[in-house]
């Protein structure tokens, strides 16, 4: 939970907390933490957020919470990672994490968005962990072919047009990744994005026959639940 102290309350002079739930965007390993957020213009925190600086004080509540961890997963071949939007945090701290490439051959990212611009900082994550000397160093050559970017936008036109539940549901996006559909055996999937897509592709990969797993019970795929309340 990350947040903000509101205004004082002009007849009281109290201040109340404005807190949300945001998942770190950096990973396990690094000395800073980084969030991604959309600004809301006239939206309670993120109005004051967007404008914080250097030195100035914010509220982060000490303990994490989530189901994104490779914990609530069985061991696997292939890894998805299924994001919209500012749903991609979560994948931006996974991957730059050493354990997703051991843990699995192949790793893939899908990122739906509704315009391109918004697309912009998943594809400057992809940039900087191509170049990652640490996973280089840590994982060795073979990472690079490990990696799979998988970007598409739904109101704009850009290299890949469509949502990527469609894409997947038509064959397309494995025809264009160059890889086998997927299956329970092989695959482990986590997602995270607006509640619609969360639904849909949680009732698309029950039906590929992936059973939803959690710390207690690895299985084959988890969904962000801050999002799902
Ligand atoms: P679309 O433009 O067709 O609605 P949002 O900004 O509303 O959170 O949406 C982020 C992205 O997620 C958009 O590209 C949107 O596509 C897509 N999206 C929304 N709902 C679904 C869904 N049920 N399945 C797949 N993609 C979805």
């Amino acid at each position: 939970m990350l947040g903000l102290m509101d205004d004082p309350d002009p007849q009281t002079g109290k201040q109340k907390p404005i807190l949300r739930a945001y998942s770190i965007a950096s990973p396990a390993w690094d000395d800073e933490l980084e969030f991604y957020s959309i600004k809301v213009q006239d939206g309670p925190l993120t109005s004051k957020l967007q404008y914080i600086q250097e030195g100035d004080q914010i509220i982060l509540r000490p303990k994490p919470v989530g189901t994104l961890v490779h914990d609530a997963l069985l061991p696997g071949k292939r890894i998805w990672f299924f994001a919209t939007g500012t749903g991609i945090a979560p994948f931006a701290s996974l991957l730059r994490d050493p354990q997703t490439f051991t843990d699995y051959d192949e790793v893939i990212i899908t990122h739906t968005c509704r315009e391109l611009n918004e697309l912009e900082y998943g594809r400057c994550l992809i940039e900087e962990i191509r170049q990652s000397e640490l996973l280089e160093e840590l994982i060795g050559e073979n990472f690079h072919s490990q990696l799979k970017y998988y970007p598409t936008t739904t109101r704009e036109k850009s290299n890949k047009v469509g949502r990527i539940t469609d894409l997947i549901k038509s064959g397309e996006a494995f025809a264009n990744l160059g890889t086998a559909p997927i299956n329970a055996e092989n695959d482990r999937a986590m997602i995270c994005g607006n509640l619609a897509f969360n639904l849909e592709l949680k009732a698309m990969l029950e039906a590929f026959e992936l059973k939803e797993g959690a710390n207690s019970h690895p299985r084959q795929y988890v969904v962000e639940k801050a999002f799902l309340d």
